[in-house]
């Protein structure tokens, strides 16, 4: 497909056959990221197409933003109340669906959203899937209130952390630290590897100052891997063997937005 890179195909791929789990009259959680906003459009033009009747709860501002210029329904997560499915992208995926997330920044309200969903389905290209979490750099939401406390509080909790590397920055936004949708600051931790995430969760978790973590563990219950050819691994559970399918890569250049 011209002007669109393997990349790009292989995120579209995973959304448009996400969107094929979404039901009439379906109340929706909608993700945040390049591929999420895939996964937006593929939504919008079924809709559109088939005449469905949805209720959204976007992720973020950007996700609102985008969805409601394509025609979908947004409420807030208090006026949808449970959600059936939440399709969301993600940074990294181990074998067992645990996930980093807040690569965008907006780890808290997805992740808010994810646990009010009946299903979670994670969408990706295949450079997302990882034997074990932390090249990525985990994002940390903490208060802007005490930063550097919180940055030295980190650093104290990773002392004692199973990880491979213990570096910190705060994530900035020109020469100031970028704020999230909630007004919060966000740490990069650069760990290479995370030994224990759940007891890096928990210890993190446990400072006042800090918001919530990227890591999502326990949280995902379907992935969707996407191929640029078009190719789609469809993984119902963690161990489940992928069950393949494919997609018309042709369509991207037709989605509206
Ligand atoms: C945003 C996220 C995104 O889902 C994650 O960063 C993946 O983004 P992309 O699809 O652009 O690679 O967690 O907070």
């Amino acid at each position: 497909m011209p002007g669109l890179t393997e990349s790009e195909l292989a995120k579209f791929a995973a959304a448009q056959r996400s969107v094929g789990f979404v039901e009439d009259g379906m109340k929706l959680g909608l993700g945040t990221g390049s591929t999420a906003a895939w996964m937006v459009r593929c939504l919008a033009a079924r809709a559109r197409a088939e005449g469905l009747r949805l209720t959204c709860v976007p992720t973020s501002d950007r996700t609102a933003v985008q969805a409601k210029d394509l025609g979908l329904e947004v409420v807030s997560l208090d006026e949808a109340g449970w959600l059936d499915l939440t399709i969301d992208g993600a940074d990294e995926i181990d074998p067992a669906m645990n996930l980093i997330k807040g690569g965008g920044g907006a780890h808290l309200r997805e992740k808010v959203v994810a646990m009010a969903s009946d299903r979670m389905i994670v969408i990706a290209d295949p450079g997302k899937e990882v034997v074990q979490l932390g090249a990525f750099a985990l994002p940390i939401e903490v208060l802007s209130f005490g930063l550097d406390s919180s940055v030295a509080q980190i650093a104290r909790v990773l002392e004692n952390a199973e990880v491979a590397a213990r570096t910190t920055q705060v994530r900035m936004a020109g020469d100031a630290p970028f704020r999230t949708d909630e007004g919060n600051c966000i740490v990069d931790a650069n760990l290479g590897a995370i030994g224990q995430p759940e007891a890096l969760a928990h210890a993190l978790n446990a400072l006042p100052g800090v918001v919530e973590t990227g890591l999502f563990l326990g949280v995902c219950d379907s992935v969707v891997i996407g191929h640029g050819d078009g190719r789609v691994d469809m993984i119902a559970a963690p161990g489940a063997a992928p069950e393949t399918s494919r997609v018309d890569p042709a369509e991207a250049a037709h989605l509206p937005g």
